[in-house]
């Protein structure tokens, strides 16, 4: 019997009922998608297209939880304009529960904010991130996306939170520096993360002849040194208001609802949203790869 069945047939024997507002959240969370938006460079975009995803993901219905992972610079409560009193550094030193930290954003979404500056988060320890693990195994609300928002780059945080997803999505430009730490970042998580699928997104680009040329390049890269194909999620173009909308601190989806990049990022999210989940490596922890423990 596993803790979820274990718990109903207490509920049950105690008079309560197994309704499912009352299964527990380690089972009604099973299904939840995590997602990381990761790049190899850095200021690609990663932080305004997991928020954005997450607010149209909202909007259609979802319920869903935005993580701020960029743990040393935080920024999602700098773009969204919030400032929240407590956040994941308070839950890594047990101060806080994880759910005296999510606070609610635009559109209801769910927001686990980070800290900046601290640099003990830029570097997190095996302890810390079990901690942190566990309590995003037990968060007691009912989620169907966790976005993650990571740094850029291949620290060790940065892989870890990509395990702790193993949906990746991996946003590049046409710059060539981007492409070729995507490629870096793709060879590492592949090579020694084990992790096999990897979404592509262009940010950035001026039409759908250069966002193809960008993941043609690519996937022409890993498919003949690693062997392994990557997917086409889409694009996004560039769009000066990206930058507006930041400094107004409101998402793009929120500030320009009928912009040709809105659009573009609610086609990307429809992709998704209709994929079937990576099935693949599924272990006995229910909502996260076991995989990722074994690696930490
Ligand atoms: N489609 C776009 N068109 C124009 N500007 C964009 C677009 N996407 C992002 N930007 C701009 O690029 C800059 C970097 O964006 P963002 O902070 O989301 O990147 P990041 O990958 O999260 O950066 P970091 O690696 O520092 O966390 C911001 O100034 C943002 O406004
Ligand atoms: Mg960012």
């Amino acid at each position: 019997m596993d803790q979820a069945e274990m718990l109903r047939s207490i509920m049950e024997e105690e008079g309560g009922t197994s309704k499912p507002s009352e299964i527990p959240s380690r089972e009604r969370n099973e299904g939840v998608r995590v997602i990381a938006v990761t790049s190899g460079k850095g200021g690609v975009g990663k932080t305004n297209i997991a928020a954005n995803f997450a607010y149209i993901t909202a909007l259609k219905g979802k319920r869903t939880l935005l993580v701020d992972a960029d743990a040393g610079l935080a920024n999602i409560d700098v773009i969204l304009g919030i400032t929240p009193e407590f956040n994941l550094y308070h839950v890594l030193r047990g101060e806080k529960k994880l759910s005296e930290v999510i606070v609610t954003g635009p559109g209801g979404i769910r927001i686990l904010p980070a800290s900046s500056g601290i640099a003990e988060m830029t570097d997190l320890s095996r302890g810390s991130k079990l901690t942190l693990l566990e309590e995003l195994q037990d968060i007691d609300e009912p989620l169907d996306f966790i976005f993650i928002d990571t740094a850029a780059g291949i620290a060790g945080n940065v892989m870890y939170f990509n395990m702790v997803a193993k949906e990746i999505v991996v946003v590049v430009t046409p710059e060539p520096t981007s492409l070729t730490d995507a490629y870096a970042l793709i060879k590492l998580l592949y090579k020694n993360y084990g992790a096999k699928r990897f979404k592509l997104v262009t940010n950035m680009v001026k039409n759908a002849a250069e966002s193809k040329a960008v993941f043609s390049r690519l996937s022409r890269a890993t498919e003949h040194f690693l062997n392994l194909s990557i997917d086409y999620l889409g694009l996004i173009p560039f769009d000066p208001r990206v930058q507006e909308t930041v400094k107004r601190q409101c998402l793009l989806a929120q500030g320009y609802p009928k912009s040709k990049a809105v659009q573009s990022l609610k086609s990307i999210v429809d992709k998704l949203m209709k994929e079937e989940p990576d099935t693949y490596d599924r272990g006995t922890i229910k909502f996260f790869g076991r995989s990722c423990i074994e690696r930490l």
